[in-house]
């Protein structure tokens, strides 16, 4: 058992009390390999950020779990020696799907799990989550919980309305499962296709694809339900539209790919909506990156030619978020 606390590691509970009474969002990226860590924590220690490290189930696989547990142990070190006196740094489990792998990142220094039985029966997702938390919180880690489910680029519109969290459910679901936050539905999905063309307009002016406002009413309701309650939004990338062009440009093939657009979510991170997942954004920023790189330098082989401005991207994008769109620069002195 290795426990958080010894690795310089926070949970989430101060964290997110403190931005939902701030009025800002706390970024949670998701990382892979080093590139992404490096960029994620200079961006954070410049700015004085308080963040989020994710790691995926799929993240786990590809990189390995242990790997990718140390290098956020390393993380905290990195960040000081950086001048970040007092890192406030998370690392939490992204899509925990069963008990087992929410268990074992709580034994091996996680400091934050999401347990997501949103898929599943409403009492069967409060059974599992319940859980985890009786688990979780013997050893002061923080859960986060899901109710709704996300949209899928193949949903009709009005399908995706169907599955909104429900207002009416998440006093029940936060009080009978203990969870210290809760991930909604509210109209964000994953990936860089959030919306087909068909459920978009388009702007008359650039022709460029427009997606449908965010459900702010629903997320209201919730906040009146549970107030000062942690909200979590996931699929929050908003996929800009510079860096797809680049992409297209440089050979890449991304065709009418669509996100949230920075204002909603700048509006989101004023209420209780307390932490912003975002991951595809730094997939493109470092793909952009290295298809430039290739078309501009043919010959270059060597994998930090490329890789360091694909880094530097992916730091200038984390940087923007941190600052302009979440607003949690400077609340982790
Ligand atoms: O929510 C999903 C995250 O973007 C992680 O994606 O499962 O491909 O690592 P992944
Ligand atoms: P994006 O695909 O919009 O970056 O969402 C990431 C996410 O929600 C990770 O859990
Ligand atoms: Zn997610």
């Amino acid at each position: 058992m290795v426990s958080y606390k010894s690795l310089g590691l926070v949970n989430t509970k101060d964290m997110f009390a403190k931005a939902v009474a701030g009025g800002y969002a706390v970024p949670a990226f998701n990382f892979n390999n080093m590139e992404q860590l490096q960029a994620i924590i200079q961006a954070a220690s410049e700015t004085k950020s308080p963040v989020i490290l994710q790691v995926s189930k799929g993240a786990r696989k590809y990189a390995n779990a242990t790997l990718l547990r140390y290098m956020a142990e390393g993380a905290v070190e990195y960040a000081k020696e950086l001048g970040w006196e007092n890192p406030q740094i998370v690392l939490h489990l992204d899509h925990g799907d069963a008990f087992e792998t929410c268990k074992s990142c709580v034994d091996s220094g996680f400091s934050s799990v999401m347990i997501d039985g949103s898929h599943l029966p409403y009492e069967e997702n409060i059974a599992l989550t319940k859980q985890v938390v009786e688990y979780a919180h013997q050893y002061d880690v923080t859960v986060e919980a899901e109710l709704g489910v996300l949209a899928g680029v193949e949903d009709e519109v009005s399908a995706a309305e169907s599955h909104y969290t429900k207002p009416e459910e998440v006093i029940d679901f936060a009080t009978r499962t203990g969870c210290d936050s809760l991930a909604i539905s509210i109209g964000t999905s994953h990936g860089a296709y959030k919306f087909t063309p068909e459920q978009c307009t388009r702007d008359p002016k650039t022709g460029k694809l427009v997606p449908p406002p965010l459900a702010f009413d629903v997320l209201h309701e919730i906040e009146k339900k549970l107030p000062g309650f942690p909200i979590v939004l996931h699929g929050s990338s908003s996929v800009p539209q510079d860096e797809v062009d680049t992409i297209n440009k440089f050979g890449g093939k991304l065709p009418d790919a669509v996100g949230i657009p920075e204002e909603q979510l700048r509006e989101a991170s004023k209420s209780a909506v307390c932490k912003i997942n975002i991951d595809s954004d730094s997939r493109l920023a470092m793909t952009a990156a290295i298809r430039k790189h290739f078309a501009e330098n043919p010959g270059h082989f060597d994998p930090r030619q490329y890789l360091t401005p694909a880094r530097d991207n992916m730091k200038k994008m984390y940087i923007h978020k941190i600052v302009e769109v979440l607003g949690s620069n400077g609340k982790a002195e």
